[in-house]
C-alpha cells in the first residue's frame, strides 16, 4: 500500500446549481465537493432556472464562480433553439466549453424537441468545441446524423443503454466525430437498487437493467466510452421525498472511489481511470492542464463512504456506507495545497 500520485482529475458534466438554485448548491459548496472527490476542473451544466442561453446570464455564471470557487470552472453554453444568434457571442469564451442540447426532459425547462431547431444549432453552432447531447435512445441517431452533416464534434452525455453503445460504436467505425461518457450511478446501479433507493436512484437517463450495466462496462473497456462524468445533480433530501421526486443524484465525492473499487475488483486498471477521468477529458474539451495540479491517494486503501459526510450542500449519496478504494488524501491545484490529510484548506 503506498499514497500515490495522479494528475488532478477533470468532472466535464456537474449541476452546481448557482445561481437559481442554491439551496441544493452554489458554487463554494460545489466546488469543495469537486476537490474533497478528487477533480481540480469541472464543467458546469446550463439547466438552471434562469438557463444560461445568453451571454449575460453566462457573464453572470462566471462572475459568481470567479467569487466563490475553489477550483476552476468551465461552463457549457445552453440553447432552446431560439438563441443560435447569440452564439457568436460566446462561441470563443475560454470559460466556454462547448454546447448543450436537451433533447429529452429533465430537471429545468430546456427542451428542444423539434427537428428543425436541432439542424439550426448544429449549423450555427461554429465550433470545434463539443456539442454535448442528453439523447436518449431514438433521439441518438438524429444527433449521429446532425453530427455528420456539419462535421460536428458530438459529445454523448450519460450513456445508459446497450443500443446506444452500439450506435456510439458504429458511429465512430465510420469516423464519426462522436465522443461519449458514462456515469459511474450507471455503471454501479441498476433499475433494481430502485426498490432499495425509492427516488434516491431516479434520474435522468434512469437506471438501466444488468444487461445494460454490462454493455456499459465493455464499452469503456473496447473504447466506445471516452469518459467518466458525473452528472452531478444535488437536490435536498426533502425534495428527494416528494412526489414527483426531482430527478439527479450528487456523485463528485463518490465517483474516483467507485472507481478504484473497480480497479481494486479487477474490473480496469488505473492507466484506464486516469485516462477516464484525465487524459480524455483533457483532450476531448481542451481543457487546460497544469504541472503543479495533481491529487494524492492510496489506490489499495479502503474506506467507508459518508464516514465523515459530504461536502455538498444535499449531504446525502446513494453510494452511503459503501466500501470503496482510494480516498482523496491531498489536492494541489497550480501549486497550491487545496486539500491536506483530507482535509480541506
Ligand atoms: O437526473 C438528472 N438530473 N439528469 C439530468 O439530465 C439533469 C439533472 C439535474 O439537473 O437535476
Ligand atoms: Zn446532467
Amino acid at each position: 500500500m503506498a499514497i500515490k500520485k495522479f494528475p488532478g482529475f477533470i468532472d466535464v458534466h456537474v449541476h452546481l446549481r448557482d445561481p437559481g438554485a442554491t439551496h441544493k448548491e452554489d458554487f463554494q459548496t460545489g466546488s469543495r465537493a469537486a476537490v474533497k472527490g478528487g477533480f481540480t476542473f469541472v464543467i458546469d451544466m446550463p439547466n438552471n432556472p434562469t438557463p444560461t442561453i445568453s451571454p449575460e446570464a453566462l457573464q453572470e455564471k462566471i462572475r459568481l464562480a470567479e467569487q466563490k470557487s475553489i477550483v476552476d470552472i468551465g461552463f457549457h453554453y445552453g440553447t432552446d433553439g431560439q438563441n443560435t444568434e447569440t452564439f457568436k457571442t460566446v462561441i470563443d469564451n475560454e470559460k466556454v466549453f462547448g454546447l448543450k442540447i436537451y433533447c429529452n426532459y429533465t430537471t429545468g425547462t430546456l427542451l428542444v424537441e423539434d427537428q428543425l431547431l436541432w439542424n439550426n444549432i448544429f449549423r450555427e453552432w461554429e465550433s470545434k468545441k463539443p456539442i454535448l447531447v442528453h439523447a436518449e435512445k431514438e433521439k441518438l441517431p438524429y444527433m449521429i446524423a446532425l453530427s455528420k452533416k456539419y462535421n460536428r464534434h458530438l459529445h454523448v452525455c450519460h450513456i445508459s443503454l446497450t443500443e446506444e453503445v452500439s450506435m456510439v460504436r458504429r458511429a465512430k467505425e465510420i469516423g464519426i466525430y462522436i465522443s461519449a461518457g458514462v456515469t459511474p450511478h450507471h455503471l454501479f446501479l441498476t433499475e433494481k437498487d430502485v426498490n432499495r433507493l425509492g427516488s434516491l436512484a431516479m434520474m435522468k437517463p434512469p437506471l438501466g437493467t444488468q444487461a445494460d450495466q454490462e454493455a456499459l462496462w465493455k464499452g469503456l473497456r473496447d473504447g466506445t466510452i471516452d469518459l467518466i462524468e458525473t452528472d452531478h445533480a444535488p437536490h435536498t433530501k426533502e425534495e428527494k421525498e416528494k412526489t414527483p421526486a426531482p430527478f439527479g443524484v450528487p456523485g463528485l465525492e463518490t465517483a474516483v472511489g467507485l472507481m478504484f473499487k473497480a480497479v481494486h475488483e479487477g474490473k480496469i486498471s488505473e492507466r484506464e481511470v486516469i485516462k477516464f477521468f484525465h487524459d480524455n477529458p483533457a483532450r476531448i474539451f481542451n481543457v487546460p492542464t497544469h504541472e503543479n495540479t495533481f491529487i494524492m491517494l492510496d489506490p489499495d486503501q479502503s474506506y467507508i463512504m459518508g464516514e465523515d459526510g459530504y461536502e455538498t450542500k444535499c449531504h446525502w449519496s446513494p453510494f452511503d456506507g459503501w466500501k470503496l478504494y482510494g480516498q482523496i488524501q491531498m489536492v494541489v491545484i497550480k501549486g497550491k495545497t487545496i486539500l491536506e490529510k483530507r482535509k480541506l484548506i
